[in-house]
């Protein structure tokens, strides 16, 4: 089974409307030729219809970086629906991602039901799994990964599985500067694609995309992607420059 990778690149809170235009446009020359790999990159809310707009036609998507667990247009202020973002030319959802998690409170119960708005709008969803320092520390990073995908991922069918990605990114590694190491990340992804061949099925888990994410650079990127279960990469801090981020998508 080959998976085509996927480099993903999360903006997180950062830029002006103006720098995120100029760094979308450099990179869209940069990566023009690109076509190993799927490409996305995740501004925030209110540059997304922008950013669809100068990049149709391109080879990168535009990735959304969250979405209400409501689907009915209601009464839910500051909250933006699956179908608002797929309407304004929204491709994929990063779901669960552990600063969300961390900073606002998400739980599985919540990953779950966005993660069943973001499909039933069409959209793919970027899931996020990953343990804490102390967490791996104690020896629990199986468990809470495993849990976080049984409780992320419950109900739904193998079609729905065709439109899910998984990211793992240990929150140690985010932002930190401390990669896992290649051997690391094998490690947890080969879990969780056995993990999904449980849950799902074989096919399952043989089609599914799973990124690693957690101080990606171009210097490491070569050595995660060559081992066999890591399809991928969901790059915060490298990301923000075109030319950073154009490193690690022509990885090869
Ligand atoms: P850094 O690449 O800055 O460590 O961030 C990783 C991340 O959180 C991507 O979603």
């Amino acid at each position: 089974m080959t998976r085509k990778p996927l480099i993903a690149g999360n903006w997180k809170m950062h830029k002006l409307l103006a720098d995120a235009v100029s760094t979308a446009l450099e990179l869209k020359s940069l990566v023009a030729n690109v076509t190993h790999c799927d490409i996305a990159i995740a501004p925030v809310f209110v540059h997304l219809k922008t950013l669809a707009e100068r990049l149709e036609g391109s080879n990168i998507k535009i990735a959304a970086q969250n979405c209400s667990t409501e689907t009915k247009h209601s009464a839910h202020t500051g909250e933006v629906a699956a179908d608002m973002l797929k309407d304004i030319g929204v491709s994929y959802v990063i779901i669960g991602h552990s600063e969300r998690r961390q900073y606002y409170c998400e739980t599985d119960e919540m990953v779950n039901k966005k993660i069943k708005a973001a499909l039933a709008a069409g959209l793919k969803a970027i899931v996020c799994v990953g343990e804490t320092l102390s967490e791996r520390e104690e020896g629990k990073l199986f468990e809470v990964v495993g849990r976080q995908l049984k409780f992320g991922l419950e109900g739904l069918t193998k079609n729905d599985m065709e439109r899910i990605i998984i990211a793992y990114e240990p929150v140690w590694a985010i932002g930190t500067g401390k990669t896992a190491t290649p051997d690391q990340a094998q490690q947890m992804h080969e879990f969780i694609r056995k993990n999904l061949a449980e849950t799902h099925g074989i096919e399952t888990a043989e089609s599914t995309k799973i990124l690693y994410g957690g101080s990606v650079k171009p210097e490491n990127i070569k050595d995660l992607m060559e081992e066999p279960d890591i399809d991928g990469a969901l790059v915060g801090g490298a990301s923000l420059e075109a030319s950073s981020f154009a490193q690690i998508i022509n990885y090869r």
